[in-house]
């Protein structure tokens, strides 16, 4: 990396509300200070010490303009629930009612994952209800008419969320869709391979499933039976 592309980094952390990053020991003894800084550099360590919530929230703003999202949304939608889950559920970007109410899942996707929660939780006699769980997704803002979020708006929010996910630390997060897959494991691999296994998103426990709102659609019994069975792996993992 070259010192021009180092400030840029940095500059990008430092507006996403990151004053402080540390550098890993650098492992080439030839990287010395006016060497272009080789791969081996790590750079962040990504969210401030002690981050919370709500410094990432302010961080974010009330106007937020780091990308073209900003254009037509009306709500920033954040997120919602327990800030010290052990369950995080990670969807795509808000749809109409989350971006008219603010509030992530509220339209006819959230009801079912309501649904799914408090009904597979009740018959595996785990007792939590949606508010124990914290819900968010990779875009805070509503993408124009529900248009999968474009690579560089994932990066730009996708910081945030790695903050709040940083900041709750839970011990699982259940990533839904390939969105939100793409956003965790860095793969292009589709949601039907990766579903049902666990993945790793730093040291924190990755289980993907379907996104609700495919799971609304008539013909996919099938997944609804899949995304059931992952949904009991979660739980079980983390509640037991
Ligand atoms: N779909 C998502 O991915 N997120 C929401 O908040 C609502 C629908």
């Amino acid at each position: 990396m070259t010192r021009d592309e180092l400030r840029k980094h940095l500059n990008f952390y430092q507006d996403l509300g990151v004053d402080e990053i540390y550098l890993r020991p650098i492992s080439s003894p030839d990287s010395v200070e006016g060497a272009t800084l080789t791969a081996t550099t790590a750079i962040p360590s990504l969210a401030p010490e002690g981050d919370t919530l709500l410094k990432i929230r302010q961080d974010i703003g009330d106007d937020c303009r780091r990308c073209r999202l900003c254009e037509a949304r009306s709500k920033i939608v954040f997120g919602s629930g327990n800030e010290q889950s052990s369950l995080v559920f990670v969807g795509e970007g808000p749809g109409a009612d989350e971006d008219a109410q603010g509030f992530p899942f509220v339209g006819r996707a959230g009801q079912l994952l309501t649904q799914m929660i408090e009904n597979t939780a009740s018959k595996e006699g785990i007792p939590i209800r949606r508010p124990d769980v914290y819900i968010c997704n990779v875009v805070k803002c509503r993408p124009p008419e529900n248009r999968t979020p474009q690579p560089d708006e994932m990066e730009i929010c996708g910081q945030f969320l790695f903050r709040q996910l940083m900041a709750i630390r839970p011990k699982a997060i259940c990533a839904m869709g390939s969105t939100a897959a793409k956003a965790l494991l860095g793969t292009k691999e589709g949601v039907t391979k990766l579903r049902g296994k666990w993945h790793k998103w730093r040291d924190i426990q990755v289980m993907v499933t379907y996104h609700p709102s495919y799971l609304l659609r008539p013909y996919n019994q099938d997944a609804k039976r899949e995304a059931w069975e992952d949904l009991k792996k979660v739980l079980h993992f983390v509640y037991d």
